[in-house]
């Protein structure tokens, strides 16, 4: 039986569609090696959040449609997302992904660059298969596109003291936002709605996904790795610097930066250091202000969409999402 997160129970629909996409997924992985098959389907099911999924599948009740097809997209989505997270953790150097070990650190590197690449295969495989149009394959490449822009951007500004806001910004639409947005634009779109409406609901996409990304990262500050399910305070140690940091960095506290020019040599005391710094200064408070704002943004909109229980379920998850704590 399939096993999705306890958060889902309060949207039946929603709850048994998600486990329709993955089953779906699941079916769709058969590589040449059956380790590798069962290193990816084990990631699968290990308890991933499935907001992208959710998000493409709510999009899509605003209109009569095929259901079937609609859970193909959603899976797709959350193919993708899978893919970008395997690539995500051998950059990252990381060994701890949903409470498992990454498939980097069971199978090596290779495996791990592999596995990503065949769920790539994956997502534009059932994309070319249950697609009605075109546009939405343009779409999805073009959102590959943006994410490993976002992703290059981040490298490029690795321990940059003079990083803004706005750079910040500019990194987390790309690499998390993109996403979410186009989730929301192929529910929409390949429902049967207007253009029209699919772009707006590519817009909210874009707000929820930046809010979600900021308070990802507010819970890097605050919550430990065993209930994320993966390394807290990483970031720092290599330079990503998120919204708790970049919203103080303009203090230019003597003691933070001192610390941080340490870089990759920062010891774990070191990384504890800035945490307690950064809190002090207000950094959390002031991301946790920021990812109100564009929960608000976003809930602005939704309540724009037609009335009834899709608006009512959008509603509900995107001001849920503001106060998770995992
Ligand atoms: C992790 O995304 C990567 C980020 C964009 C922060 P999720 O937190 O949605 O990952 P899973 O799918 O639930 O593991
Ligand atoms: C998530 O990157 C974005 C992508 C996978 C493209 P992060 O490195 O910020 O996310 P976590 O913290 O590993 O989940
Ligand atoms: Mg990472
Ligand atoms: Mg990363």
């Amino acid at each position: 039986m399939t096993k999705i997160n306890a958060m889902w129970q309060q949207y039946p629909q929603l709850s048994t569609e998600l486990m329709a996409t993955l089953t779906l997924i699941e079916q769709n992985i058969k590589t040449h090696d059956p380790q590798v098959t069962a290193a990816i389907i084990d990631m699968i099911h290990a308890g991933g959040k499935l907001l992208r999924p959710a998000y493409c599948l709510l999009f899509s009740q605003f209109h009569e449609t095929d259901r079937q097809k609609m859970i193909a997209l959603a899976a797709a989505v959350e193919t993708l997302h899978t893919a970008t997270l395997i690539h995500d953790d051998i950059v990252d150097e990381s060994n701890l992904r949903r409470n498992q070990p990454t498939i980097q650190a069971q199978f090596g590197k290779d495996t791990a660059v592999y596995a990503g690449d065949y769920l790539f295969v994956v997502c534009f495989k059932l994309l070319a298969h249950y697609a009605s149009d075109l546009r939405s394959i343009q779409v999805n490449s073009r959102s590959m596109e943006k994410i490993l822009n976002g992703e290059i951007h981040q490298m490029k500004m690795r321990y940059q003291l003079s990083m803004t806001l706005d750079d910040y910004l500019l990194q987390i639409k790309g690499k998390t936002a993109q996403l979410f947005s186009t989730a929301c634009f192929i529910g929409a779109y390949e429902s049967g709605n207007s253009q029209s409406f699919a772009r707006q609901s590519e817009q909210i996409g874009m707000a929820i996904g930046t809010a979600f990304q900021i308070v990802d990262d507010i819970l890097d500050y605050q919550q430990s790795s065993t209930i994320l399910g993966k390394p807290v305070l990483e970031d720092v140690r290599q330079g990503v610097y998120s919204a708790p940091l970049v919203l103080v960095l303009q203090q230019a506290n003597p003691e933070l930066l001192a610390l941080l020019q340490k870089r990759a040599a920062m010891t774990a005391a070191d990384c504890e250091q800035v945490r307690q710094l950064v809190v002090a200064a207000g950094g959390v408070t002031a991301a946790q202000q920021l990812a109100t704002k564009y929960t608000e943004h976003a809930l602005t909109a939704i309540h724009k969409l037609p009335a009834g229980q899709p608006r009512v379920d959008l509603e509900n998850l995107t001001q849920q999402l503001l106060t998770r704590n995992y």
